[in-house]
């Protein structure tokens, strides 16, 4: 079994494709030995396009409030003890001075799906910071929008879209969502995008309740058709205020496991090593570098606010230790023998 999954990686590696039940086989049949086999692989694609570097995100958590009840998240809807809070356009602006200041050259609005901000608003806070800052690219991470409204904020400025797949499988999909949701919709939404021409990132969670390994093989092809320039993962990790309390949080290994597999599917891909990783495990961001990841997303949001944007359990950087996580990264990267970089770092997967 082991010698044919080294084969399916070798493979993987030479034709960046494999079939549904080749990626359930590989990934129901993972072993430690596997994964060290392919991180090796996965390091060696990842140094060949973007070396030792590793590209920061400035992450502002602009809105906690969210119309969607995701049964999974922290800030949803029902969560009526979520402390809810929103920056106004003068803080953000403040979170990119200072973020410019410490050398972040892209920036990540993030928030729930919040009504207030309309595409009115939202291009206003566009046009600010592209005045102001017209080096740096914008992300938009804001939830599903009507075509018109990806176009009109693209129009304004936006580079980048973040909308996570979650997971492609229409089923599953409506057994983490309620029925307001639907798999179809949040996939056009990446089609939009990416007529529209941002660069967007897609992405799933590891280990969400139901999954299996022929949902995860579904989400390796959907994400090979949709060709993404950035690829979110991310275990996912129980909330206490939510209906999925007592399920099991995802794991470290089948999050890194799955970050190698997607480094040699799409080996130009920009691939973070994410927060959720970093919460599950205390080098969970190190170690997802070393299986591939070549991203990290520091959060710039206000300290104050920071313990409010709670999706899940235990969530780091919420302290008030956390306020230089731009350093606390750094010497993180550098204890691997990676480096931070401060550019746009735009993917070479185009
Ligand atoms: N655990 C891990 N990730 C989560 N997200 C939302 N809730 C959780 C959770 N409980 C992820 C989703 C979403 C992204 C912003 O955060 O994948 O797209
Ligand atoms: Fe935020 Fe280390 S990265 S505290």
């Amino acid at each position: 079994m082991t010698t044919d999954n080294r084969q399916l990686i070798n493979r993987l590696k030479e034709q960046q494709s494999l079939t549904k039940p080749e990626w359930i086989q590989l990934i129901s049949g993972r072993t430690p030995e596997l994964a060290e086999y392919l991180f090796l692989l996965a390091r060696e694609e990842r140094h060949r396009y973007y070396g030792h570097d590793v590209y920061v995100r400035g992450l502002i958590e602009f809105t906690n409030y969210c119309r969607n009840d995701c049964f999974y998240c922290g800030i949803r809807k029902s969560n009526g003890k979520a402390v809810r809070y929103r920056l106004d356009e003068e803080e953000i602006l403040s979170c990119c001075q200072n973020g410019y200041r410490l050398g972040f050259r892209t920036f990540v609005l993030q928030g729930g799906e919040d009504a207030y901000f309309t595409d009115e608003k939202l291009v206003h806070i566009l046009r600010s910071i592209k005045k102001l800052y017209p080096d740096c690219a914008i992300t938009l991470s804001v939830g599903e929008r009507s075509y018109d409204s990806f176009k009109r904020l693209f129009d304004a400025g936006a580079d980048r879209y973040l909308l996570r797949h979650e997971t492609c499988n229409a089923s599953h999909y409506s057994r983490l969502h309620p029925p307001s949701l639907r798999a179809s919709t949040r996939q056009q939404c990446l089609w939009d995008l990416k007529e529209i021409g941002y660069q967007v990132g897609t992405g799933f969670m590891t280990g969400s309740p139901y999954q299996t390994a022929e949902h995860l093989a579904e989400d390796m092809l959907f994400i090979k058709k949709l060709n993404p320039h950035m690829v979110g993962i991310g275990p996912f990790i129980v909330h206490h205020d939510t209906p999925f309390a007592d399920k099991c949080s995802g794991t470290l290994e089948l999050t890194l496991f799955m970050l190698g597999l997607l480094r040699l599917m799409l080996p130009k891909v920009l691939l973070p090593a994410t927060t959720a990783l970093g919460t599950i495990d205390s080098k969970g961001r190190e170690l997802g570098i070393l299986a591939g990841a070549n991203v990290v997303m520091p959060n710039l949001s206000p300290v104050n606010v920071r313990k409010d944007y709670s999706l899940y359990d235990n969530k780091i950087c919420t302290g008030d230790e956390a306020a230089e996580c731009r350093k606390c990264l750094e010497k993180r990267m550098e204890s691997i023998g990676y480096r931070i970089v401060t550019a746009r770092g735009d993917s070479l997967n185009v």
